[in-house]
């Protein structure tokens, strides 16, 4: 974990940028919105039971080896700044933590990843079936839980994610392995994959609190952009931390040949000598033990991750940009300092 005073990418490009430290950032968050966060920490925990012991043995390994509740708090912090005074966003917010959870059991097959959180990840311990089966009950329950709620906007918004963010993980299997991917198509993967869930998660806030079309679709906005910030800025770290500071081992994208933009703005400052060898890695799936370490200080060398980290910025501000609409708040504050936070995050 960082310091309060350093940044996990360090270039050049955020030297003068301030550092949000991810444990102190979500102390402040936690000073607003805990008590609604620990209510829908208890719904996580009375949802995840089932029949069959596996299901909430293996659920609770992932969800409660301490994630950043990032979404959750998403739907819990843009009701509190319409002043929401009921209990139905708790229930909203344990259901976007549920979707994101049964993506992750999923993702880390399709990425063969071992790490998550600072620890084994669900297929490191039970193999592949198991998480695969356990996320299907998590989409499934999610979905339980908001015919149980009964409004359907809400349920429209959440089944319309769940089918984008499949498209998503989809579309970047389809374009693995291929040198070609454009940064547009990079994106449109980012977007579809984890911004989809970012978007809901702030919409939700609006949908819960009865406010206008326009306020909810500024928050889907606003959800967008820092979903795209963040999962850019995940892409950088995947190749600037360690696996200790991230909680996930670093270079899973590399090893599975994900063209994430580091990789694709290396690649297209490339020497022919250099092509070879990206080619040689992501295309021919041919590695040797030093291949990551060249690929970091290629990246690095030709200022990649100054480049994704100019980037993921622009899109932070672009998410700030969409808060503007709405008065000053705490919650506005806390808002805006996510968007800061996605780009400048340790982990
Ligand atoms: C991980 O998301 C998946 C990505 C979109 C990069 P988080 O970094 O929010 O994961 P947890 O929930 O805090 O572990
Ligand atoms: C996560 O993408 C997106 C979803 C889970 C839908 P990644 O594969 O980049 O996330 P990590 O790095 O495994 O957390
Ligand atoms: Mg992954
Ligand atoms: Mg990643």
């Amino acid at each position: 974990m960082s310091s309060a005073h350093t940044s996990e990418i360090t270039t050049d490009a955020v030297a003068s940028a301030p550092s949000l430290d991810t444990v102190s950032v979500l102390k402040q968050l936690h000073a607003l919105i805990g008590s609604d966060l620990a209510e829908t920490n208890r719904i996580i925990v009375e949802q995840l039971d089932a029949q069959v012991e596996l299901i909430p043995t293996l659920g609770s390994h992932l969800i409660n080896s301490g994630g950043k509740r990032l979404r959750p708090i998403l739907t819990l912090l843009t009701a509190h700044m319409f002043g929401y005074q009921g209990s139905g966003h708790a229930l909203l917010a344990a259901v976007v933590e549920f979707i994101h959870t049964a993506t992750l059991l999923h993702d880390d097959v399709v990425d063969k990843s071992e790490r998550r959180r600072g620890t084994l990840t669900a297929n490191a311990i039970w193999g592949s079936k198991a998480p695969v089966l356990v996320g299907d009950f998590l989409f499934s329950r999610s979905f339980q839980m908001l015919v149980a709620n009964g409004d359907l906007q809400v349920l429209r918004i959440m089944a319309d994610a769940c089918a984008v963010i499949s498209e998503g993980e989809v579309m970047q299997l389809v374009v693995s392995n291929d040198l070609a991917t454009t940064e547009a198509q990079y994106l449109e993967v980012v977007s579809r994959k984890t911004a989809t869930l970012f978007a809901a998660a702030a919409r939700l806030g609006a949908v819960v609190c009865g406010r206008s079309a326009e306020e909810e679709r500024l928050l889907g906005n606003y959800g967008e952009y820092l979903g795209r910030a963040f999962q850019v800025i995940d892409d950088a770290l995947d190749y600037a931390s360690s696996n200790e500071k991230l909680g996930k081992s670093i270079g899973d994208d590399f090893l599975e040949g994900k063209i994430t933009l580091p990789v694709i703005h290396a690649f297209m400052h490339a020497t022919e000598e250099e092509r070879q060898f990206w080619s040689r890695c992501l295309e021919q799936k041919e590695y040797d033990e030093d291949s990551l370490q060249r690929a970091i200080a290629l990246i690095r060398e030709r200022g990649s991750l100054d480049y994704t980290l100019a980037v993921a910025r622009r899109l932070a501000e672009q998410a700030k940009e969409q808060l503007l609409h709405f008065p000053p708040s705490e919650a506005r504050e806390a808002l805006l300092l996510l968007a800061d936070f996605s780009v400048s995050r340790s982990f």
